[in-house]
């Protein structure tokens, strides 16, 4: 018998360009966590659609980040990756649990807020109901671990206020059936973020207060996945700074936004700690330091963007290795779903 390996559960939505901030935020973090964990990485394509998408833009987005996944060395055949989708128990879960969570709860949501904007009358249902969904896509599997970036510490709350409750509603009947799985008696597991990572808040290159982030109008804020060698140099060439030289202690990084996620993110690909950055750079101009960094990222990069090109152009391949993922992911959430019916007194 195999010991029992934690099981881990990320998504990553198919909207547009792919960044820094993803790979060092999540997709760095979802390869290290494969060798002591049962993972299991999801396309989430539900959730892309609770804004307007090209359907055209959303296959190529699909394929795009899971030949980012399988780029940055995520084994799907150790593993599982598979598009949402292809698995009818998000959506079955999400409408269970859509009557668990409160519309108080839901109220609270600073992402909802930020998207829906001014506008919010004209909001999508499903923007609104969109971390429902995100706790039907973990609780479906069980998952006890949930890698993510720090813009998602909110939903991960929620979706352990919903599992909690679900549990404590339907207590009695899940000891009468007996299918309790927790020690004090819950179905669903309550899961833990993970918000670790090299670098959890990758910021804007031409606005340090604000993240790094694909729906930033402007190509110039962020360094895509998919951007050649010389973008990348050009990119970083006009990152916003300013004019002091590098700082010798963290400590002078503080009112210093710009400078601070550049060295953040030198020290991420690095695998350095942002100190260690400052011993090698601390009085140095950003003229020296731009051209260090310009080649390291291009040197993480590189082979990354390669390898997706490659995989990219034999998108059936990529088709297949979703498919395969969905077949194995629908294997574990649909016995769960069966036991959820159950404890709701849904006959069959
Ligand atoms: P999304 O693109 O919103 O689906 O995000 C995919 C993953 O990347 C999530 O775990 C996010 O928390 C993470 N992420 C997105 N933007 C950033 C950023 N600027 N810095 C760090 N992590 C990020
Ligand atoms: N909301 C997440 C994001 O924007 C994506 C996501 C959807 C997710 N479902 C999830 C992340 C489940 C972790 C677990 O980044």
């Amino acid at each position: 018998m195999s010991q029992h390996k934690p099981r881990v559960f990320s998504g990553v939505q198919p909207t547009g360009n792919l960044h820094l901030g993803n790979y060092l935020g999540a997709i760095v973090r979802f390869v290290d966590l494969q060798a002591d964990h049962e993972c299991i990485y999801c396309v989430v394509d539900m959730h892309a659609i609770t804004v307007w998408q090209d359907p055209q833009e959303l296959q190529r987005s699909t394929r795009e980040v899971t030949a980012a996944f399988l780029a940055a060395g995520i084994d799907a055949e150790q593993h599982i990756v598979f598009n949402q989708s292809q698995v009818s128990t998000h959506a079955e879960l999400a409408w269970v649990l859509n009557c668990i969570a409160r519309i108080g709860w839901l109220n609270r949501m600073t992402q909802f807020k930020e998207k829906a904007g001014k506008n919010r009358e004209n909001a999508s249902v499903g923007l609104y109901d969109y971390p429902v969904l995100m706790a039907a896509d973990i609780l479906a599997y069980h998952a006890e671990m949930v890698p993510v970036g720090e813009d998602q510490k909110q939903h991960l709350e929620l979706t352990r206020d919903i599992a909690s409750k679900f549990n404590n509603d339907y207590a009695e009947r899940i000891a009468e059936l007996g299918l309790a799985r927790t020690e004090d008696g819950g179905f669903f597991p309550l899961p833990e973020p993970l918000i670790k990572g090299p670098a959890t808040r990758v910021m804007s290159l031409r606005d340090g207060t604000k993240k790094m982030s694909k729906s930033d109008p402007s190509d110039y804020s962020r360094i895509n996945l998919s951007d050649d060698a010389d973008t990348i140099a050009k990119k970083v060439r006009k990152a916003k700074t300013d004019p002091e030289p590098l700082p010798e202690s963290v400590d002078g990084l503080k009112e210093r936004p710009e400078a601070a996620n550049l060295v953040g993110i030198y020290a991420a690909l690095a695998g350095m700690s942002p100190q260690e950055v400052l011993n090698d750079f601390g009085g140095k101009g950003f003229a020296e330091f731009k051209p260090a960094l310009a080649d390291l990222v291009v040197e993480k990069l590189g082979p990354i963007n390669a390898e997706m090109k490659r995989l990219l152009d034999d998108p059936a391949h990529i088709d297949a290795v979703l498919r395969n993922g969905a077949e194995r992911a629908r294997a574990i959430a649909a016995p769960i779903f069966d036991d959820v019916k159950r404890i709701v007194g849904f006959l069959s």
